[in-house]
């Protein structure tokens, strides 16, 4: 298994199932500190560098409490428009990131850019961690939701996957990198103009996924013990911001998923949604046993925690 410390986080393609667990197991070992609500001193001497070109609650944040609870400290910016790199001057990701890297000892980068992480990592001598990069890729959300996975089913082999939604979203491709390390079946469902792309199904191939796009969530809702969500009514990822302007359209029966379909689930099946949500997961899912993406707002900073603790080199 490579060695985390040092390394940039930039595309769970070709992250190894060892290494998956390797990170659920920090996270584990991590997760009492923010179960209880404590900060520990593990990263004390370290300081954590925020660069988000694109809005971001969730992301951002659980970097920023993940850092807190190891005691680290926290710098950066989540509103590009106020620096260099979003006004008249629009500099660049080299001459940006060639600051930052002196500001602190990690990035995390958010860009509406596809790549623009990988670019940051050219230049930085510190590791990036990739915090979504246009339609990318959204590494540390997908470790977030593997890891809710596996502490909920108790393991990543033997599962059926029903994944909806927008199939272009960086979370969709994260997510089906993940999915080629562990014994899973794939059905994904997805307005035609949002499935995936002719490319990328050959890559899955090429890396052994078994999967299957299905024209209606019915033909696999009966199997699915994960269901997995976008919404497909969405921003444009490309753009820095997309503020909405006037009513935006609803979301077709077929990718919604409410309290009535559900009943033609199994009794254990989970929903996850990366949020936020449109109309296609009703506040109705709150409240049933299926619902496991509010438990992913705790995972979500005890996966940061483990990230960051492993690429710094406090745990190996
Ligand atoms: N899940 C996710 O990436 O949420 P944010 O856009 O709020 O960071």
């Amino acid at each position: 298994m490579r060695s985390f410390l040092g390394r940039d986080i930039l595309s769970l393609k070709g992250f190894g199932r060892e290494e998956f667990f390797r990170v659920f197991e920090a996270a584990d070992e991590l997760a009492p500190f923010a179960r209880d609500r404590r900060n520990t001193d593990l990263l004390k001497d370290k300081t954590l560098v925020t660069a988000f070109y694109q809005p971001s609650t969730r992301t951002r944040l659980a970097h920023e409490a993940a850092m807190h609870r190891l005691g680290g400290h926290v710098t950066g910016f989540a509103d590009v428009k106020n620096t260099r790199a979003g006004d008249f001057y629009q500099e660049s990701i080299k001459d940006t990131v060639r600051m930052l890297e002196f500001y602190g000892d990690v990035l995390v980068m958010r860009h509406f850019q596809q790549g623009a992480p990988h670019e940051a990592a050219r230049w930085a001598s510190i590791p990036v961690i990739n915090a979504g990069d246009g339609w990318g890729e959204h590494p540390t959300q997908v470790l977030t939701d593997m890891y809710t996975i596996l502490t909920e089913k108790g393991t990543l082999d033997g599962l059926n996957f029903l994944l909806i939604g927008d199939m272009r979203m960086r979370t969709m491709h994260s997510i089906s990198y993940a999915m080629t390390q562990f014994d899973i079946n794939a059905f994904y469902v997805s307005p035609p103009e949002m499935s995936l792309t002719e490319d990328f199904k050959k890559e899955l191939v090429d890396l052994s996924l078994n999967f299957k796009e299905i024209e209606h969530v019915e033909q696999a809702i009966a199997e699915a013990d994960v269901i997995y969500m976008e919404p497909v009514v969405q921003p444009d990822y490309t753009k820095q911001r997309d503020e909405r302007k006037g009513a935006v359209g609803d979301t077709p029966e077929n990718y919604r998923v409410t309290k009535e379909l559900l009943r033609k689930a199994r009794q254990d099946a989970i929903v996850l949604h990366s949020l936020p949500r449109m109309d296609e997961l009703p506040p109705e899912v709150d409240d049933t046993r299926h619902q496991r993406y509010w438990v992913e707002a705790f995972n979500g900073v005890v996966v940061r925690m483990a990230l960051l603790a492993l690429v710094l080199g406090a745990m190996e």
